[in-house]
C-alpha cells in the first residue's frame, strides 16, 4: 500500500541504506548547514547512528516513520532527506521535516520534496492534517512551508536555547482534502 521510492520531476525519496552516511556527513559538516541546529558539529558515529536510526524505522510495523533519502534522478546522487512520522499508527496527524546539502538549495528541491510528503501523507497514509515546526530565522524553511500550502499556526517566543540565545519557532499545518 505504501509503495516506496516516492518519485518527483527530479526527485527519488528512498528508504536509507548502511552505504549512505558520507553523503550525510559531508553535509552535515557543513557550517552553512550547522548554522540553525543545535548542534555545533557531527562526527562520523554521529551520522552513522543518526542513518541507522532510520534504517531500523523501516522494520517497524505498522510504520509510522518514513525519513527518507533526498536524491536526483539525474545521477542518484543523495542530495538530503526528508520525512514523514507519526506518533502511532492510527493518528490522524503527522509531523514532517527536511534538509538538504548546502550545495543544492535554492533550486527548489525541498519544496518538491514537501509536496510530495504531502500526497504521501494524505493520499496513502489517510492523514487529516500534517505539521512542521522551524525556527522563525530559518527563513528558507518557513517559505518552503508556504510555498508547499501549510499556514502559520503559530509562534512559540523563546522555545528553544542553543548557541548561546533564544529562539522562537514557528509551527506550520495543512489540513488534507475530505477523501
Ligand atoms: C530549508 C531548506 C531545506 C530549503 O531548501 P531549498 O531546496 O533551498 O528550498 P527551495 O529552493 O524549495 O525554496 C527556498 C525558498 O526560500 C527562499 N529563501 C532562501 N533563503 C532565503 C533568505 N535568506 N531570505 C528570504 N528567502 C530565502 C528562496 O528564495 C526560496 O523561495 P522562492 O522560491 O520564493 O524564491 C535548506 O535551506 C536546508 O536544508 N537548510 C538546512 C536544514 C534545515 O534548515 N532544514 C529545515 C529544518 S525546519
Amino acid at each position: 500500500m505504501n509503495a516506496l521510492p516516492l518519485s518527483t520531476p527530479r526527485l527519488l525519496l528512498r528508504d536509507f541504506t548502511a552505504g549512505d552516511w558520507p553523503a550525510v556527513l559531508a553535509y552535515q559538516r557543513d557550517p552553512r548547514y550547522l548554522r540553525l541546529y543545535e548542534w555545533t558539529e557531527r562526527s562520523e558515529a554521529d551520522v552513522r547512528d543518526f542513518v541507522n536510526m532510520f534504517i531500523e524505522q523501516q522494520q517497524q510495523r505498522p510504520r509510522t516513520r518514513y525519513q527518507l533519502a533526498v536524491t536526483l534522478k539525474e545521477d542518484g546522487r543523495l542530495i538530503g532527506n526528508c520525512g514523514i512520522r507519526r506518533s502511532t499508527a492510527d493518528s490522524h496527524e503527522a509531523e514532517i521535516g527536511y534538509e538538504l546539502a548546502p550545495d543544492e538549495w535554492g533550486h527548489g528541491y525541498a519544496t518538491e520534496a514537501v509536496r510530495e510528503l504531502l500526497r504521501f501523507g494524505f493520499q496513502q497514509l489517510g492523514l487529516h492534517r500534517i505539521a512542521a515546526w522551524t525556527v522563525a530565522d530559518n527563513v528558507a524553511s518557513a517559505r518552503v512551508l508556504e510555498k508547499a500550502g501549510l499556514t502559520l499556526e503559530g509562534r512559540l517566543v523563546d522555545k528553544e536555547q542553543y548557541k548561546g540565545r533564544y529562539w522562537d519557532v514557528l509551527l506550520y499545518g495543512i489540513v488534507g482534502p475530505e477523501p
